[in-house]
């Protein structure tokens, strides 16, 4: 732990410097705020002078870094405690902390160089690693056909392809691939090299079981055998000259095992995304001191709840969409493009963030197609939208999560390692033991009532 908080402490001195000789100002922003849209539930705070109202803690500085930009400070950076009440896992934490910035007069190559230039003297100060410029840059749509993920771990290869096409798949009797190709949805695999030998039937049929939590209903699985021959589950439906045609999409050779997923494209690539990685990690193949660190680019401005319908911001919805995509918010807005960015190390999301809009006419449409109301986003984002009249310098930035960071740096698994004091699984610091019950004295000054 010691080793852990020392190096996390080296990466923070790290930032502050490089930042700092890149003409960054570290500004604070508060921290008792009204709730700012990054999707995740607020944690509120009771206001003991405002009866019944409640500030939010942040669950990023965005909206205020914005308005730094608008108000002149043109190179703004701030290692800022961010909080999210959402469910836990080894790298989420309910607070946790951002390298958070903001840069005006800025395209998307501006932020990026910004920040290679960062991440290089980081790998070198801190690890001796080199890190080779420009990293690679892998479009939203191609990380998820290539790799079943928008946070693609490329240490290893097990890339998906596709099969809709393949002449015996189209038109097979099969229903599971019948049924998926009918409906819209896709069938997709991966090839694992070296994979048959080292999965017995009881050993796929676990994957099956872990595959379910991702929505899949089942997996066809191929092997090639020693003398090239094949044997797979779906023997009565797919010949020895059908198995050819689908190995021949993968390349595959002797000893190889693919696996195939059949279902609505969501569903088969958050399948694939899992089980390449999974086995990956079966079969030793991460590597904890290689750094695989790449971009993702080209994000969609909306993803659509399954459920309802509804759109809401992929990134946030002050992301400003790609110039060309502009006149398709009113008439397709699914496929609108944003000038949003991830940087990914080793298959996590390490940072994120986007060019904003800074025109107040384009982000009132963006509410619109949010179906945010004009009164709820003058109640809401009032103050930027006034700001931005203005004039605001056309601007876009970054966070990282620094937790994160140090994880992957020091080795760890879970960012837990690298915190002081992190909360357990159930947001409790067991250190303190909060959250606890407060005295009833508290309770009235802020005229709050506890239902029991
Ligand atoms: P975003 O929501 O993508 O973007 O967050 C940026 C980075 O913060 C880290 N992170 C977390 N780390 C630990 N625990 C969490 N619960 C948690 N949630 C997020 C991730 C993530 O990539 N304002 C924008 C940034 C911008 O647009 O400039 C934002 O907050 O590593
Ligand atoms: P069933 O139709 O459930 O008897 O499944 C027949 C075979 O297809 C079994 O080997 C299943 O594992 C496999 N399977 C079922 N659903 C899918 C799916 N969505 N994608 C790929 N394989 C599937």
């Amino acid at each position: 732990m010691q080793r852990n908080l020392t190096f996390r402490h080296r990466i923070c001195k790290i930032a502050r410097d490089y930042f700092d000789e890149q003409g960054f100002t570290e500004v604070e922003t508060p921290v008792l705020v009204r709730s700012t849209p990054e999707g995740a539930r607020d944690y509120l705070v009771p206001s003991r002078t405002g009866a019944g109202k409640f500030y939010a803690l942040p669950q990023s500085p965005q909206l205020f870094k914005q308005l730094l930009m608008v108000g002149g400070t043109d190179r703004y950076f701030q290692i800022a405690k961010c909080f999210r009440d959402e469910d836990l896992r080894a790298d989420r934490q309910p607070e946790f902390t951002q390298i958070d910035m903001e840069l005006s007069f800025v395209d998307v190559d501006d932020v990026i160089a910004v920040q290679e230039g960062f991440l290089k003297r980081l790998f070198k100060e801190l690890l001796d690693v080199d890190v080779k410029l420009p990293l690679p840059r892998l479009t939203f749509k191609e990380a998820m056909e290539r790799y079943g993920s928008d946070k693609p771990d490329t240490r290893f290869g097990f890339e998906l392809k596709k099969l809709n096409d393949v002449e015996c798949v189209k038109n097979t009797e099969f229903q599971v691939f019948a049924n998926a190709l009918a409906s819209g949805g896709d069938v997709r695999g991966i090839c694992i090299d070296g994979g048959s030998p080292e999965y017995s039937r009881k050993k796929i049929d676990k994957l099956i079981e872990s595959a379910k939590h991702y929505g899949a209903k089942g997996l066809v699985w191929i092997r090639v055998e020693a003398d090239g021959s094949f044997k797979s589950s779906v023997d009565k439906f797919f010949g020895q000259e059908d198995l050819t045609s689908i190995a021949d999409v993968f390349g595959a050779k002797a000893n190889d095992l693919i696996l195939i997923a059949a279902d609505t494209s969501k569903i088969v690539f958050d399948t694939l995304g899992f089980l390449r990685r999974h086995i990956a990690g079966q079969m030793g193949l991460l590597d904890d001191r290689q750094f695989n660190l790449l971009w993702v680019v080209d994000f969609p401005m909306f993803e659509e709840d399954p459920e309802t319908g509804e759109l809401s911001a992929m990134h946030h919805p002050f992301t400003h969409p790609k110039e060309e995509y502009i006149p398709m918010l009113d008439t397709d807005p699914l496929s609108v493009l944003a000038d949003a960015y991830d940087i990914v190390l080793n298959g996590v999301e390490m940072g994120g963030g986007s060019i904003r809009i800074h025109d107040r006419d384009l982000q009132q449409k963006m509410f619109d197609v949010l179906g945010i109301t004009k009164e709820e986003s003058m109640i809401k984002f009032g103050f930027l939208l006034e700001a931005f009249k203005y004039g605001a310098p056309p601007h876009g930035g970054l966070a990282y999560g620094l937790d994160r960071m140090v994880m992957l740096l020091a080795g760890e698994t879970s960012i837990r390692e690298v915190m002081a004091f992190p909360k357990n699984q159930n947001a409790q610091c067991l250190v303190s033991d909060a959250p606890n019950t407060v005295d009833p004295a508290q309770l009235a000054e802020l005229s709050i009532a506890v239902v029991e």
